[in-house]
Parts: structure tokens; C-alpha cells; sequence
């Protein structure tokens, strides 16, 4: 583009040609800062985005965060006032989308309405604060949230059922799935159902990603089985770590303050199969909506069953 600098050019030509330089090392630096902003966009799922609407709502103040935490209310009786505890989320076993929507849209379900109006402490309508998407999220928040409680996790985590030689269909690559990430505590740090949302200091996008999105096609290669057993069995990616920006991939990975510890000796190798498999399938379901955990719900759980 520009000819090359030599003595013969007078001060006035070089002086330009520095300019033109300076002004295109500025342009790569400001392209390459909104590149890794753009990269560094994060990706969230419906649960994820649930769980963080649910604490700036409020709604652990009357409801607690755990299963079984007790919450004081009131409860007026024909004569005086009895005690009552306000439930946590898990507590009446609901498992419905539309019951905790209406629950949380209108402060209390229409079948509830009279019985509501005798508590000292009433749930506010939220209707009026938080989009009905806004209303979704936390809906699926809680559901997911509600299986580390019917379904365990690490020792308590449900057995796999045997398999008898067959393909599995992929509502039984679910259950199955899920009942090996439970014990083996992929859900600690991927998030319940791989739905993401578990922070990680000083990591490339200040998360741990799940397994669902774009998060996770970066780091296996679009999708790749083998990258995804290479995860399993070290921690660490492989291609993500090599090529151009293979350098800073590593860097972040190496920096993050959570990483991921390498399954190699953990897992028999079926069991990786079936995780690389399962992984695949979710991050095929994408984010999961919240109607589609209430489907899950019930496959993990089957009513007649538990
Ligand atoms: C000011 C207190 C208060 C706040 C804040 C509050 N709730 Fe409630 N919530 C209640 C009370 C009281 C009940 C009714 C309990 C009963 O009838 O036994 C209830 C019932 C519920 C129920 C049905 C019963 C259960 O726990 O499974 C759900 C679901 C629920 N609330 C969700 C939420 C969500 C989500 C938020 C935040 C967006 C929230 N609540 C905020 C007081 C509150
Ligand atoms: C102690 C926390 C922790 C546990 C437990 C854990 N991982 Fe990870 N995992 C991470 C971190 C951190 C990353 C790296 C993210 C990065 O470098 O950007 C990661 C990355 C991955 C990736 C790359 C793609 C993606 O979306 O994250 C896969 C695949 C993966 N883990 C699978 C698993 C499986 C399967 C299990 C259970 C057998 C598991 N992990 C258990 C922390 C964990």
C-alpha cells in the first residue's frame, strides 16, 4: 500500500507515512478491544438468569434459599394468631410451570386467594415488577433448582438403570445423563441440568459455562466427541489451546480460580461415552425453556415411581 521508506523520501513524506501507521495500529487496537468485548459477551440461560432474578426480587426474604429452611408467618385462627412457617420453593412439591407463575405474577394462586388473606405476611404480585419472560426464568430456576433435592448429588445421586445392550432413546440418554453428572458433580460447577451460571474469578467471561449454548461449542471445537472426552479426561481442551489464540485461551484457563478437575482415572470409559453423548444432546436442547424442565421434572421423576 505505501512505498517503501527509504533515504530518498523527504521528512514531509516519512512524517506522513508515520501518521498513516499510527492510524492503523490504532484502528487494530481498537478493532482487537471490540473483538474480545464481543467475545467476552455473557451467555445466559433461562435458569441462570432465574437465579439471579430471584435474589434482586426479593423473594428469599420470606422464602429462604434452601429446602427445609423455616420462615417466620403468621397465621390468623377464628381467636388469635397461630404460627406458620413460609414455605421454601421445594417444600409443596409443586412442579408445575403455571402454578409458579401464577404464583409469583399475582402474589398468590386463585384457589389460595382466601386462605392468603389471613397470613400476617403476604407475597407481593409481581406483575408489576418483572416481565412475564422475567416471571419464566425464575420459574425454571426452581424446578431445576428443586431436582439437586428429589434427585441427589455425589453419593446421594440415584443409580443408573441397567442397560440392556440397546441404544438408549434420548429421553433415557436424560435420565441417564443426568443421574451420572449428579454423581459425579458435574452440576456443582456446570449448573444444574448444564444451565451454566456458576461464577469463576478472574476466568475468560467470569463464569464456568454449561453445557447448552455457544460457551460451549468455543471450547469443544463445535461439538466435537473427542474434545468433549478430552475435557473429561483433563480438565483442559485441546484445540481451544492451540492456534492463533490458543495463548490466551490458556491463559484464562490457567488463571481462572476454579478449574476443572481431569476424570481420567475417575470414569470408566462407558461412562465418559455417555457423558459426551448426554452433553451433546443438551447442548442440542440449547437453553432449556422453563416448560421443558417440567418435562424433565417428570421423566426423573416419575410420580407413581417416588
Ligand atoms: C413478603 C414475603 C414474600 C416474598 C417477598 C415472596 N413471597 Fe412467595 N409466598 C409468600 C407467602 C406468604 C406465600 C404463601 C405461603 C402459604 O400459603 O403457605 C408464598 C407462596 C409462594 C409460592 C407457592 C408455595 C411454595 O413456596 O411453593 C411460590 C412458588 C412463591 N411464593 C414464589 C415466590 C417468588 C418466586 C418470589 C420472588 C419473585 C416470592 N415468592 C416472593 C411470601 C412471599
Ligand atoms: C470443580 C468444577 C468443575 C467440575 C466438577 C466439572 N467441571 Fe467441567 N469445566 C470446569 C471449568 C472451570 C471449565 C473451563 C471453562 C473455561 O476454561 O473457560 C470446564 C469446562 C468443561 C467443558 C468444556 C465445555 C463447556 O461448556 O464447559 C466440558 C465439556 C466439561 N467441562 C465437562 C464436564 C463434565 C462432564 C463434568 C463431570 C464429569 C465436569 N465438567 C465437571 C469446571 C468443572
Amino acid at each position: 500500500m505505501f512505498p517503501p521508506p527509504c533515504p530518498a523520501i523527504p521528512a514531509s513524506a516519512s512524517g506522513r507515512i508515520l501518521g498513516w501507521l499510527l492510524i492503523a495500529l490504532l484502528i487494530l487496537g481498537l478493532g482487537g478491544t471490540i473483538l474480545l468485548q464481543v467475545e467476552k459477551q455473557p451467555e445466559y440461560s433461562p435458569v441462570a438468569r432465574g437465579a439471579k432474578l430471584a435474589e434482586t426480587a426479593g423473594c428469599f426474604a420470606c422464602h429462604g434459599r434452601g429446602d427445609g429452611e423455616k420462615r417466620f408467618n403468621l397465621r390468623q385462627k377464628a381467636d388469635a394468631w397461630g404460627t406458620k412457617n413460609n414455605p421454601t420453593f421445594w417444600d409443596e412439591d409443586i412442579t408445575k410451570v403455571d402454578e409458579i407463575v401464577e404464583w409469583i405474577t399475582n402474589g398468590v394462586t386463585a384457589a389460595e386467594v382466601e386462605k392468603h388473606k389471613r397470613l400476617f405476611i403476604k407475597m407481593p404480585a409481581y406483575k408489576v415488577r418483572l416481565k412475564p419472560a422475567e416471571i419464566d426464568a425464575i420459574a425454571a430456576w426452581i424446578l431445576a433448582e428443586g431436582l439437586k433435592y428429589t434427585q441427589g448429588t455425589g453419593p446421594t445421586a440415584k443409580p443408573l438403570s441397567a442397560s440392556d445392550g440397546k441404544p438408549l432413546t434420548a429421553d433415557q440418554l436424560l435420565v441417564s445423563g443426568d443421574r451420572l453428572s449428579r454423581k459425579f458433580g458435574c452440576y456443582l460447577c456446570h449448573g444444574e441440568l448444564g444451565q451454566g451460571g456458576v461464577a469463576n474469578p478472574d476466568s475468560f467471561k467470569g463464569y464456568i459455562p454449561g453445557f447448552f449454548g455457544r460457551d460451549f461449542l468455543k471450547l469443544t471445537a463445535n461439538g466435537d466427541r473427542g474434545e468433549i472426552l478430552h475435557w473429561i479426561d483433563h480438565g483442559r481442551g485441546q484445540a481451544i489451546e492451540s492456534g492463533l489464540t490458543g495463548k490466551i485461551a490458556r491463559h484464562f484457563t490457567t488463571r481462572q480460580a476454579t478449574q476443572m478437575p481431569g476424570y481420567r482415572d475417575q470414569l470408566a470409559a462407558p461412562e465418559k461415552e455417555l457423558l459426551a453423548d448426554y452433553l451433546l444432546l443438551l447442548n442440542k436442547s440449547g437453553p432449556l425453556p422453563a416448560k421443558e424442565i417440567e418435562r424433565i421434572v417428570t421423566l426423573l421423576q416419575p410420580a407413581a415411581s417416588n
